[in-house]
């Protein structure tokens, strides 16, 4: 097995993990600070969003230099200093590579919009306006609002599957690619354990650009349905894989989608383009396509558990699972999974467990360690996400009223992902001494990093214990998943196999006492537990327990 595989994987988002400069805004310095931290939690990767050169519009999503650091975050030497101190300790960390569009400062396209015949002139995606003056197509940009933005120097439209200030990159272009690479082998040689590689679904346009059927009142289509997962777009990961990731001892994990089962086999392993893929049925239940904040769907259990079976099936025999159940751009599970929880302790402690147990890397995402939970704040003007603005304007275009509208932002909206890092109960929880760039949770004063630790029935310890537990157990890491109970409505239930041994997990994801026909469970010894007691054939609401036949 590889290393990856073995190991926990961190994502941190630099903004709001520790400031060191009493800036209100975090540092690669404040990373570097925390190693121990990320120790003590069995991380062996840790995933940044990125840091790279950037005005911020979408948080660092938006790169102008694609090596160089952003001030606010520090200089070169510091990351050189992180990636060393950090290999000292077993850590690797891994980059986040955002190719599918740069930001609109980024000298490329400062060039590239200058005229239809420079140097860089066909980097992006630039087509002229239709016959009456407006754009190219009706295509809705994943943030809001037309997916084209004119361009007065140029007298041309840019496509940007975001924001405007996010123009595509012409990857058909193939010194685009070859500057792509080049950025990707830059960090290679500094030392970066990895990639996580974002967006990558939406790199190759069709071959014709044509209008769209509507899919809500502004006539307008989601980009998503008219350019993700173009055919012919595998040729370029391919290449991606032969002149980045070969040969060198990283992992890549991609940010993809909608790639069904039967596709992926092209998409990761031994013969595919990436060694993991996200895939968002699991955290996206209520959103059976586009993610549209107001129009979500009721989903169950069963659906969860059908989701998680699906892509624990699929990467069987492909590729590995990247488990996750929160990341920077979802809201924080307790809320996300149990929106009405009376017991957020024991809801994080059994998401936690499925994280741990399930057959793949988990990815733990900051603040998840801690039972973070959702922020609602009262209005969209306290919101710095611009994919919350774009949602809650995009409520009211379809007839919500702004209470409803700021329901979907308090559900759904980003920055509840994104609050500060809460160290201590000191003011700004130890974040920052300047004034932090989002607010600190309310809840800092119980929920910080120094309490929890003091706590053994925090759910920071808990997590600690579970990256214990998956140390001593091995077919944690390397066991088969069978499932079993696979038509309980409320229970997820799963056995993990190797030479060595057999261990049972039984979450139950329901606010209800169950019971359970105890027949399908041989093992009886109880090596982790949320509640007190373990009665064979009964869980409480949202129990959770690993059983082993031998101590
Ligand atoms: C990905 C990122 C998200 C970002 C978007 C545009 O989905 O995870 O945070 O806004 O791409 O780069």
């Amino acid at each position: 097995m590889k290393w990856w595989q073995k190991t926990i994987a961190y994502e941190l988002y630099p903004k709001s993990f520790l400031d060191t400069e009493g800036q209100g805004t975090g540092t690669i310095r404040g990373i570097t600070q925390k190693l121990d931290y990320l120790e003590s939690l069995g991380i062996g990767a840790v995933w940044l969003t990125p840091v790279c050169r950037s005005p911020m519009v979408d948080n660092g999503y938006d790169i102008a230099d694609y090596t160089d650091i952003d001030p606010s975050y520090g200089t070169m030497e510091d990351m050189k200093e992180l990636i060393a101190k950090a290999k000292e300790k077993n850590i690797r960390i891994v980059m986040d590579l955002v190719f599918n569009h740069t930001s609109d400062q980024n000298p490329w396209f400062l060039e590239s919009k200058m005229s239809k015949n420079n140097p860089k002139s066909s980097w992006y995606i630039w087509r002229d306006a239709k016959e009456d003056g407006s754009a190219p197509t009706n295509w809705r940009s994943i943030f809001g609002g037309s997916a084209w933005t004119w361009c007065e120097e140029r007298q041309q439209y840019y496509l940007h599957t975001f924001a405007s200030q996010q123009p595509d990159l012409n990857w058909a272009d193939e010194d685009v690619r070859k500057a792509l690479y080049q950025a990707a082998n830059f960090w290679v040689d500094l030392g970066a354990g990895g990639f996580r590689i974002d967006a990558i679904t939406y790199i190759r346009k069709p071959d014709e650009f044509k209008d769209g059927v509507p899919d809500a009142d502004d006539g307008m289509i989601s980009v998503h349905d008219m350019t993700a997962n173009t055919p012919g777009i595998l040729e370029y990961l391919y290449e991606f894989k032969r002149e980045v990731s070969e040969g060198h001892d990283i992992f890549t994990v991609a940010e993809a989608n909608g790639v069904s089962a039967d596709e992926l086999k092209y998409w990761v392993g031994e013969h595919g383009a990436f060694d993991m893929l996200f895939e968002f049925s699991h955290v996206n239940l209520e959103f059976k396509g586009v993610e549209t904040w107001c129009r979500p769907d009721p989903w169950t259990i069963s659906d969860l558990k059908r989701a998680l079976r699906n892509s624990q099936n699929a990467t069987k025999a492909n590729g590995w699972y990247p488990a996750f159940f929160e990341n920077h751009d979802k809201p924080r599970c307790i809320d996300h999974y149990f929106p009405e929880c009376s017991d957020p302790s024991s809801a994080a402690k059994a998401m936690g467990t499925l994280l741990m147990t399930l057959r793949g890397t988990p990815f733990l995402y900051q603040g998840q360690e801690l039972g973070y939970r959702n922020v609602a704040w009262p209005s969209i003007d306290c919101y710095n996400d611009i994919s919350s603005i774009g949602q809650y304007q995009f409520a009211l275009s379809e007839g919500l009223t702004e209470e409803e509208a700021m329901k979907c932002v308090h559900t759904f909206s980003r920055d509840s992902a994104r609050t500060p890092m809460q160290w201590d109960d000191t003011e700004n929880a130890g974040f920052s001494s300047g004034t932090p760039w989002l607010p600190i949770h309310d809840d800092y004063k119980e929920v910080n990093v120094e309490k929890e630790s003091r706590d053994p029935d925090s759910v920071l310890s808990w997590y600690r214990t579970l990256a214990e537990i998956r140390q001593e157990h091995s077919a944690l890491i390397s066991g088969d998943w069978t499932e079993f109970m696979k038509d309980d409505p409320d229970i997820i239930a799963y056995k993990r196999k190797n030479d060595e041994e057999e261990l049972y997990i039984l979450i139950n994801l329901s606010e209800k006492q169950r019971t359970f026909s105890t027949e399908s469970v041989t093992a009886e010894h109880v090596i982790l537990n949320n509640k007190d007691t373990y009665e064979k054939g009964s869980l409480s609401p949202l129990q959770c327990v690993i059983l082993a036949e031998k101590l």
